[in-house]
C-alpha cells in the first residue's frame, strides 16, 4: 500500500456531527451531546491510514469513536484472535458509515503480524499493554510489542507519528515536598523494576524504547500519559483511593485529589495530542478538571453504588505501613509480594497537585464534566453489582 500525501483538515471540512448525537460508549446514561473539538493543523489528511492497537481494550473503542467523530475515515483496528470485539463493533456500527475500517487480527509479539499491522499506516495510536499481573507479561505485551511495531514502521517508511500511550504510573514523585505540582517535567521512575510494580516497570521501559527510536532513527513520536481513566466498562475503584488487604478496604488517599480522566475526554485528548502538528517529541499528561478528593470519591461511591466498610489510614501511618511491608518483603526474599512499597506510596498516595495546562494550551477541554462522568460511572458500577 503506498504512503498517502500529507495534508491537513479542520472540523469545517469533516462530516457534520448530528445535533442529537449520543455517544455509543456512554452506556446509555449520558445523554449529552458530544461536540467535535477543533482539530486544526493536523499532520495527516482524513483518508490517510491510522492504526489503533489495543483497540478491543477499555480505551480502544472510545479512541476509535473519537477518531471517527473527528472525521478520520481510514482506520485499521488491530485486535487479537481471542479479543472480545463487541464494544468495538458497536462503535463501528454506529459511527463508521462512510469510513473505511479494517479489522486485523494477530498478535504484536509476532514480528510478521506487526509488519502486517503497520503497512501503510501514517499514524499509530499504540494502546496495547500487558495486564501487569507479572513482570514477564507486562514486559512482553507492553515493551516487546512496542519494539516490534517501531521496527515494522521503520521498514515501511510511511509513519508520520507514533503515539505512545504511557501512564501517570511512570512518574516517581519522590524527593519533593508534599502538595508540589506534578506535570510533564516531573522525574520519571529510574528503578521501577526494584521499587515499584510490573506495570510501572513496563510503562517506563516502553517510554524509553520510544524515545530511543526517536533519537536513533528520527522516528516522530508523541507520548500521552493519562491519569486514572474511568468510565462505564471498567467498574473498579482506582488504587489511588485505596486497596483491599486483610479483608478490609484500606482508604489511603484521604484528601488527595485523584488524577481522573473520563474515558471519552481521555480519547479526545489522545486524538488531539496525537495529530496536532508541531507536537513531535512532546509529552502530554491527561486529567480532567474539578477532580474529587479520594475521600469524596469514596463517599460518593458508597452512596451511589453500595456501602462497604473501609478504614482510613492517615498519611504518616500509610508511609510507615508501606516501609514495613517493603522491608519484610525484602527480608523474606519476596515470599510476601511487595504490593505495598514506598515507591507506590510516593506515586499514588502522597499529597500532590496536578496540571492539565499543557494539553489545554493545545486546545483540549474535557467535554464531559467530572460530576457527569462520575454519575455515569457509578450507574454502571451499580448495574454491575446488581447483576453480579
Ligand atoms: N485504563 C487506565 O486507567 C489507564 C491509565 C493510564 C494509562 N493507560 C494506558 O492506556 C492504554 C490502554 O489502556 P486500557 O485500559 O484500554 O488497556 P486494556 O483494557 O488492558 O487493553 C489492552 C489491550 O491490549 C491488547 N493486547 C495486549 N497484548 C497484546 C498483544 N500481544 N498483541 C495485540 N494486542 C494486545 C489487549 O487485547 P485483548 O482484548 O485481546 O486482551 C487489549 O485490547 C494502555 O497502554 C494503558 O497502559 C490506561
Amino acid at each position: 500500500m503506498p504512503c498517502a500525501v500529507p495534508g491537513e483538515f479542520s472540523t469545517q471540512e469533516t462530516p457534520t456531527v448530528p445535533s442529537n448525537y449520543q455517544a455509543v460508549t456512554s452506556h446509555g446514561c449520558d445523554q449529552r451531546i458530544l461536540r467535535s473539538m477543533e482539530l486544526k493543523n493536523i499532520i495527516i489528511a482524513p483518508d490517510d491510514l491510522v492504526l489503533i492497537t489495543g483497540a478491543s481494550g477499555f480505551l480502544g473503542p472510545h479512541l476509535v469513536a473519537s477518531l471517527l467523530r473527528h472525521g478520520l475515515r481510514n482506520l485499521r483496528v488491530f485486535v487479537r484472535r481471542s479479543s472480545n470485539v463487541r464494544r468495538l463493533k458497536a462503535v463501528i456500527a454506529e459511527l463508521g458509515a462512510g469510513a473505511r475500517i479494517e479489522m486485523v487480527r494477530g498478535n504484536l509479539l509476532s514480528r510478521e503480524d506487526s509488519v502486517a499491522a503497520t503497512r501503510g499506516a501514517t499514524v499509530i495510536f499504540h494502546l496495547t499493554r500487558g495486564n501487569g499481573s507479572s513482570f514477564p507479561d507486562a514486559f512482553m505485551n507492553s515493551v516487546v510489542t512496542t519494539r516490534n511495531l517501531l521496527d515494522a514502521s521503520l521498514e515501511h517508511k510511511c509513519l508520520r507519528r507514533f503515539v505512545n500511550i504511557s501512564s501517570f504510573a511512570v512518574y516517581s514523585n519522590k524527593g519533593k515536598a508534599r502538595w508540589r505540582l506534578l506535570d510533564e517535567s516531573s522525574p520519571v521512575e529510574q528503578n521501577a523494576g526494584c521499587t515499584r510494580d510490573a506495570y510501572c516497570f513496563a510503562k517506563v521501559k516502553q517510554d524509553q524504547i520510544v524515545i530511543e527510536y526517536g533519537k536513533k532513527f528520527a522516528l516522530p513520536y508523541v507520548i500521552v500519559r493519562p491519569g486514572s481513566v474511568y468510565g462505564p466498562g471498567r467498574p473498579a475503584i482506582t488504587g489511588r483511593v485505596g486497596t483491599g488487604a486483610f479483608g478490609f478496604y484500606l482508604h489511603m488517599g484521604g484528601s488527595n485529589r485523584i488524577p481522573l480522566t473520563y474515558v471519552d475526554n481521555c480519547a479526545d485528548a489522545i486524538v488531539l495530542a496525537g495529530l496536532t502538528q508541531g507536537a513531535d517529541g512532546e509529552v502530554f499528561n491527561v486529567l480532567d478538571d474539578d477532580l474529587p478528593t479520594s475521600r469524596r470519591f469514596l463517599r460518593l461511591y458508597k452512596k451511589h453504588v453500595g456501602h462497604f466498610r473501609s478504614i482510613y489510614v492517615p498519611h504518616a501511618f500509610s508511609y510507615a505501613f508501606c516501609w514495613l511491608w517493603e522491608k519484610y518483603s525484602q527480608w523474606s526474599e519476596g515470599q510476601l509480594p511487595p504490593a505495598f512499597n514506598r515507591g507506590r506510596w510516593h506515586a499514588e498516595w502522597k499529597k500532590t497537585r496536578y496540571s492539565n495546562g499543557k494539553l489545554k494550551r493545545l486546545g483540549w477541554t474535557p467535554k464531559v464534566p467530572t460530576a457527569e462522568g462520575l454519575t455515569c460511572f457509578f450507574e454502571a458500577c451499580r448495574e454491575r453489582e446488581q447483576n453480579a
